[in-house]
């Protein structure tokens, strides 16, 4: 049995939680395949909101299970939290919840080093979640991070005072120091590894290519974006993980040749939270009315989401990379009430056009080329059928299906599970 796989086209925030928890039903197992706590994914229903940050958006379903992946980092603190947010609502996370030997740990002096990191950068900082995403990686990458299934070995303190030993000392390399109390957070850290014991360590390549064998149905959740990819971002502005299909290879053990459906989840327009280059970004009011009606804020670090309108060049992009096969179209809702909506076809640089995604997208003379086309003033938000689209919401979606061409499956209307249209 073949893997399907979701992931975002944009900046992350596309809304890949909530079409993850749509889709869980038609499958056994949703597994995570890379980033961390960085992430944060909002499900709605029955009048409720979840954000997950590790926790894989098929949890609430009834059966399914969820699996963290090999290529995730997971802070147990945050973690800990998640579980007892969970506990409250009577989910079963013993058995519907596993994580991989070797999905590596963030440690109390990753999140240091980044935020340290990131403060002597001064003006020309990633905007980081200040999760520790970065230095965690960079410890995989270096060879010597601590995995979830060092835990099971008493020797792992050892390794753990090692490296806590050497960030203290990259610490003290910074010119710019930030205050600390160690004590406090190895406290709340190791405090947090006894309900992340609580959970089923396992070897996730196996378990996955069992269950394929069994022909269960696998669903792999991408967090962050395709243009936040660590090689195909907007670099430096990106995060340090690869967000892209290929992630989802390396990041859960699963062969290319296994992977049949790519769903690539999009907004209706862009966002993007921290720093970097965004060419179709709306500086004036329009922006800020955007952000206000969208709800841009954001899921995990709560700050504000810069917005602008769709960018075809970048979504063509990351269709390519991604070998995108089927397109989820989030948020058309925020877009009601817009006398006009522009969607960049191209850019100019330099006077000259471009039609793909160049090195620099920080470029100065980079100008976007937009088609602009007659917003709509209805509510879409409670429609419950395609046959309803108000027409130049409707010649909205089959412009971007055109030229994007590929189909759009899912149009959602809402953050409800139920704001969901299924375009058949
Ligand atoms: P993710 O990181 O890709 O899972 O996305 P986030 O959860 O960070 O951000 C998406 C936000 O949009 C969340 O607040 C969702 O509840 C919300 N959302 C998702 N789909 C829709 C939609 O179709 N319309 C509206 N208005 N909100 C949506
Ligand atoms: P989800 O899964 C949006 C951004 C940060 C920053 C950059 C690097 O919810 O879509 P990091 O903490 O990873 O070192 O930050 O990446 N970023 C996200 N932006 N959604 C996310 O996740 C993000 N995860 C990281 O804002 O610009
Ligand atoms: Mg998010």
């Amino acid at each position: 049995m073949a893997i399907d796989l979701l992931l975002g086209l944009q900046w992350g925030d596309e809304g890949k939680g909530k079409i993850v928890d749509v889709l869980t039903k038609s499958y056994d197992i949703i597994a995570r395949f890379q980033g961390g706590p960085n992430a944060g994914h909002t499900l709605e229903f029955d009048n409720i909101k979840h954000v997950l940050h590790t926790i894989p958006s098929g949890i609430f379903h009834p059966t399914a299970l969820n699996i963290i992946g090999n290529g995730v980092v997971i802070d147990p603190v945050i973690f800990s939290n998640e579980l007892s947010k969970l506990k409250e609502y009577n989910i079963d996370f013993n058995n519907k919840l596993l994580i991989s030997k070797k999905a590596h740990l963030i440690l109390p002096t990753h999140r240091l080093l980044d935020a340290t990191s990131e403060a002597s950068k001064g003006k020309l900082k990633i905007g980081s979640t200040l999760k520790g995403i970065g230095p965690t990686y960079m410890d995989k990458t270096g060879r010597n991070g601590i995995r979830i299934g060092d835990l099971l070995n008493k020797e792992w303190k050892e390794k753990y005072n090692q490296l806590t030993k050497k960030h203290i000392k990259m610490l003290n390399f910074f010119d710019v120091k930030i205050e600390f109390d160690l004590k406090k957070l190895e406290d709340e850290f190791f405090r947090s590894l006894v309900s992340l014991k609580k959970c089923k360590f396992i070897d996730s390549e196996e378990y996955l290519s069992k269950a394929q064998r069994q022909g269960k149905k696998i669903l792999a959740e991408g967090a962050q974006g395709s243009l936040l990819d660590v090689d195909f971002g907007t670099y430096p502005y990106v995060t340090s993980s690869n967000t892209t299909a290929a992630g989802a290879c390396v990041g859960l053990g699963v062969a290319p040749n296994k992977i049949k459906e790519v769903f690539g989840v999009f907004k209706a327009y862009c966002t993007r939270v921290g720093r970097g280059p965004f060419p179709t970004e709306i500086e004036d009011k329009y922006g800020k009315i955007m952000a206000k009606i969208g709800n841009e804020f954001g899921s995990t670090t709560g700050r504000a989401r810069r917005c602008g309108w769709i960018d075809l060049v970048a979504l063509k992009y990351s269709i390519q990379i991604n070998g995108v096969t089927q397109l989820m179209m989030m948020k058309g809702d925020v877009l009601s009430g817009f006398d006009k909506i522009k969607i960049c076809t191209g850019y100019t640089q330099n006077n000259k056009k471009i039609d793909f995604f160049p090195y620099d997208l920080n470029d100065k003379n980079l100008e976007p080329i937009y088609f602009e086309m007659d917003g709509w003033d209805e509510d879409i938000s409670l429609i419950k059928n395609k046959n309803e689209f108000p027409k130049n919401f409707k010649n909205y979606v089959t412009f971007l299906e055109k030229n994007l061409n590929v189909p759009i499956k899912i149009v959602s209307v809402g953050p409800d599970r139920n704001q969901t249209i299924i375009m058949n």
